[in-house]
């Protein structure tokens, strides 16, 4: 089943500056990087902890420091897992909001 979510609104979304959402227990973090907005899932491909962006301008988890391209999504440093990639999110904005598209499971929390 294919979800829908309102992120944000779009003239909200300011460059690096991460948003949170949530598609049931699935944490999103969407941010607008070169004009353009993208969505990962926020589970880092080590042990599944946050990222957040740092002051080297990569995506970097919380737990042990994994350092992720923000553009491609895709482990560059630290523990996780080379060519490992956070998985990217479909967004679209409709009516001046942002929305996330997701595929779920009939129950997200099954
Ligand atoms: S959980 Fe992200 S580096 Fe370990």
């Amino acid at each position: 089943m294919i979800r829908k979510i309102q992120v944000a609104k779009t003239s909200d979304m300011k460059e690096n500056r991460p948003v949170s959402f949530h598609f049931g227990p699935i944490r999103g973090i969407a941010f607008k990087r070169g004009g353009t907005c993208k969505a990962y899932v926020n589970r880092c491909t080590h042990m599944g902890g946050p990222v957040d962006f740092c002051h080297t301008g990569t995506l970097r988890c919380g737990w042990h420091g994994a350092d992720f391209d923000p553009d491609s999504g895709a482990a560059v440093e630290g523990q996780a897992p080379p060519g490992s990639f956070l998985k990217r999110i479909d967004l679209v904005e409709e009516d001046g909001m942002l929305f996330a598209f997701m595929e779920l499971p009939e129950d997200p929390f099954a």
